[in-house]
């Protein structure tokens, strides 16, 4: 399909618009190994990981399916109340971590939202929180499996760092901020007021927001 003229996408180049590539419609469309309601009985000793937005209030479950003995993922499900974009994006996180035998969890712990992305052919700048949703709950969904199998030294629980000591803003707010749009300096202050009582924080402000930046929604928006 020609990205350029179709009325309902653009090219990615310009990112603010709203983007939905022919792989984002196939994975909402025809999502795969989504959970419906009559299969979660038969998944009852998976690993489950379970996320929020706060963003949008949207939630997401994810289940995997691990062998024991070579750590791949050989199953993954989930079911969400997000929108097409969560959909899509999960969908297409499915496919990624079950492809070629599965994913090792170790592998798969280091999934980075540009993989699906770049997968995917991108998303609209304000739909890439909803794109984390699967990642997160994927991540939640390994530590299970640890605790499950008593491995508990290898849960990683994602805390937050305070950045502004007297408004107590963490690096997770700022995170989340930018998630939700926020990618300057006074964009993410109006959300979270971070350095508005201590400006001492604010080069690692900016620093973290140029991080997250690049990180969700690639270096040409750095
Ligand atoms: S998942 Fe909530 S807006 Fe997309």
């Amino acid at each position: 399909m020609d990205t350029q003229t179709s009325p309902d996408i653009t090219s990615r180049d310009r990112a603010q618009s709203w983007f939905y590539s022919d792989e984002v419609k196939d994975h909402f469309f025809h999502p795969r190994n989504f959970m419906t309601d009559d299969m979660v009985a038969a998944y009852r000793d998976a690993s489950m990981g379970m996320v929020g937005s706060p963003a949008c209030g949207d939630m997401m479950k994810v289940w995997i399916v691990v062998d024991p003995n070579t750590t791949q993922i050989t199953d993954l499900k989930w079911q969400t109340f997000g929108c097409a974009s969560a959909i899509a994006s999960t969908s297409m996180m499915s496919a990624i971590v079950t492809e070629n035998g599965g994913m090792t969890l170790d592998r798969a712990r280091q999934l980075r939202p540009q993989d699906i992305m770049e997968r995917l052919g991108g998303l609209p700048n304000r739909k890439i929180h909803c794109s984390v949703l699967g990642d997160k709950a994927l991540r939640a969904a390994i530590n299970d499996f640890y605790r499950r199998t008593n491995q508990h030294e290898k849960i990683e629980i994602e805390h937050g760092r305070i950045i502004d000591p007297v408004l107590k803003v963490t690096d997770k707010d700022i995170e989340e901020a930018v998630l939700d749009g926020a990618i300057t300096l006074e964009a993410v202050q109006a959300k979270t007021k971070v350095g508005t009582g201590d400006p001492s924080c604010i080069p690692e402000v900016e620093q973290l927001i140029r991080f997250y930046r690049e990180k969700f929604f690639g270096a040409d928006q750095a």
